[in-house]
């Protein structure tokens, strides 16, 4: 898919944030959408703005995405992409709660593992089909000061990749959008800046659909980063441990 003009799209996570903006976007590009949110008041709020169906619920759990996937499918005759962006940023390092992890795990990996279980046979039965995992730029890098955020992101990172290696010749496209930035409630305090910051995202992903490449990074110095950490880790973490020690100069 180059456009999703005319297409099926569902977002999840879409009644805040990047999915939001990802949702109306898809909206004004001519696609027929479906938000979803656990938070069904913000899913409905968003859906309305933008003339998009709400299936609210929550995307991570088995029958949760079973009972998306199957409304969205009603609803839109057929999806055509699954846009997995719903996702839990939770602080801490290895003493973080276990509940935390599980959290963790559950929204930020098996949510996208539950949906492509369920996307992937009538893709490949139609020849097509296009997925889009909200991931992170912890997922190539990491987040200091988040350890189940870091380890999840990279998770997701890598079942993207193996879906894409996996069906990138039988039709289904994959691609993992892996934005920078803290989500911290300062984002989403933070007005105009913050709107430019998910706004950027959106414009990101339709670019990124156009262009067909696996990583979708509104922030391109990420790229630089990657490539860096890749030859020569030893660097890269020395860099990220001196990061570290200023933050803890700073308290
Ligand atoms: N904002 C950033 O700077 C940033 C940077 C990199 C990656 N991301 C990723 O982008 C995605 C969206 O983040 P955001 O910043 O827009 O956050 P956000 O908190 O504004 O939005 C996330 C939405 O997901 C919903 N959600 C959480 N668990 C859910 C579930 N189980 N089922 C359905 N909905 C659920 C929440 O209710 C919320 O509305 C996440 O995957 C996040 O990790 C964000």
């Amino acid at each position: 898919m180059k456009n999703v003009t005319g297409a099926g799209v569902v977002v999840t996570g879409a009644g805040s944030g990047i999915g939001a903006a990802l949702a109306r976007r898809f909206a004004a590009e001519g696609a027929r959408v479906v938000v979803n949110d656990i938070n069904a008041a913000a899913a409905a709020e968003v859906a309305a703005g933008c003339d998009a169906a709400v299936v609210p619920g929550d995307a991570a759990s088995e029958p949760g995405v079973a009972r998306l996937v199957s409304v969205a499918t009603e609803v839109l005759g057929g999806i055509d992409l699954y846009c997995a962006n719903a996702g839990v940023a939770q602080g801490g390092g290895q003493d973080a709660a276990e509940a935390d992890w599980e959290t963790s795990w559950q929204v930020n990996v098996m949510a996208h593992v539950r949906a492509a279980r369920l996307l992937t046979g009538p893709w490949l039965e139609r020849g097509s089909g296009h997925l889009i995992c909200t991931v992170s730029a912890a997922g190539l890098l990491t987040m200091l000061g988040s350890a189940p955020y870091s380890v999840t992101k990279h998770a997701a990172l890598a079942f993207a990749e193996w879906m894409a290696a996996t069906y990138g010749h039988r039709g289904i496209v994959v691609q993992a959008v892996c934005p920078q930035g803290v989500r911290t409630p300062l984002l989403g305090a933070s007005g105009a800046v913050g709107e430019l910051i998910l706004g950027g995202s959106a414009d990101a992903v339709i670019d990124g659909i156009a262009d067909g490449r696996f990583l979708i990074l509104p922030h391109p110095e990420v790229a630089r980063m990657y490539a860096g950490r890749a030859a020569d880790p030893d660097r890269w973490l020395h860099g990220m441990n001196k990061l570290q020690r200023r933050v803890e100069e700073i308290g």
